[in-house]
């Protein structure tokens, strides 16, 4: 059964705000205001939104609005907060107010909580590239997490919106909230280097060719599925879980000779995975102490990053 209407408000008309605000159009919501730093903005993300009220003043956001969402940077929320704090006019009660920063808790919003409202955080557990355009970026912004804190009628609105979204919560303790949004680097900015350091490998296997991924896709997809379904360390397959010494040596011997930057790299990651090969007690104590000693001896190489182009 489709939930009953929101009306959201949106500052900050930038690829989150325009996202998260075409998702809820297209469940039946609405969007009352567009406020943003620029007209253009403003304008544009209204457009797309289906919402005539845009303006960069917070002055034109109505009473009926239930839910602002301040999607502006993470630097630009506090000043947003207090400026929405002094708006004259609105009575807050029955108005909720969140921000998507991934760092900052519903701590933030204490000058709109002290003037009545509703506070919560709320971060999209995704990754919005600001090169797509929001429309292209909306399939993946469906059904996702979001990383709330703030008192309880902050949650009980945070789920109210995430279940608008099609999404769900996910509660971070707010003395948790840096080492959650390490862990969201973790997913989405270390998987990115990750690759690029796959495209890098096959660059120097196949010379001039950029389709690293129809290659390892597969593999990649394969793995996520694997780890769904099991666990990572039942999940793991490969040399270090074999205890496979003398294979992981010759790893560092090519890779010393072809990419040699990527030694460090190489033997902090055998290091973890042994970590995790461990959890499975497959491997040998003699195995256990070959791998790290092997790793520990290439770990310590100076980091020579390439030059940028
Ligand atoms: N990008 C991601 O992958 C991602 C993922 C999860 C969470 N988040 C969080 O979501 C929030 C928005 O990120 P984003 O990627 O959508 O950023 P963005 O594309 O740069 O959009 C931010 C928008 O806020 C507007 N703005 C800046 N200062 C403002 C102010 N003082 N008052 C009103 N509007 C202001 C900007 O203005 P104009 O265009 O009008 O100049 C811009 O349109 C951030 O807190 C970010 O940490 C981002």
């Amino acid at each position: 059964m489709r939930s009953p209407t929101l009306h959201i408000a949106i500052i900050g008309a930038g690829t989150v705000g325009s996202v998260l605000g075409r998702i809820l159009v297209e469940n039946r919501h609405r969007i009352t205001a567009v406020v943003s730093r620029s007209t253009s903005s403003a304008r544009r993300c209204g457009r797309f939104l289906s919402c005539r009220t845009v303006s960069t003043s917070l002055d034109v956001i109505p009473q009926k609005t239930q839910v602002i969402m301040i999607t502006t940077p993470h630097g630009a929320v506090q000043d947003v907060a207090r400026a929405l704090a002094n708006r004259t006019g609105l009575s807050w009660k029955g108005i909720a107010v969140c921000h998507a920063s991934g760092m900052l808790t519903a701590d933030v919003l204490a000058p709109l909580r002290d003037v009545g409202a509703t506070v919560f955080s709320f971060h999209p557990l995704q990754t919005f590239p600001r090169e797509f355009s929001p429309r292209k970026i909306v399939p993946s912004a469906r059904g996702i997490v979001y990383g709330v804190d703030g008192p309880p009628d902050g949650i009980r609105m945070a789920r109210r919106l995430a279940r608008a979204l099609e999404g769900k919560i996910l509660l971070v303790p707010p003395e948790m909230r840096e080492f959650y949004h390490a862990a969201c680097v973790v997913a989405s900015n270390h998987l990115t280097t990750l690759l690029g350091i796959l495209d890098a490998f096959y660059h120097d296997i196949a010379p001039g060719r950029r389709d690293f991924l129809d290659a390892f896709l597969p593999i990649l997809q394969a793995t996520i599925i694997n780890v769904r379904s099991t666990s990572p360390s039942q999940a793991l397959t490969g040399p270090v879980a074999r205890g496979g010494t003398d294979t992981i040596a010759r790893h560092f011997e090519a890779i010393t000779r072809y990419a040699p930057a990527l030694i460090p790299y190489y033997a902090r990651m055998t290091l973890e995975t042994l970590r995790l090969a461990m959890e499975k007690h497959s491997l040998t104590n003699a195995q256990v102490k070959d791998l790290s000693q092997l790793s520990l001896s290439y770990l310590n190489q100076p980091f020579e990053p390439e030059e940028s182009h």
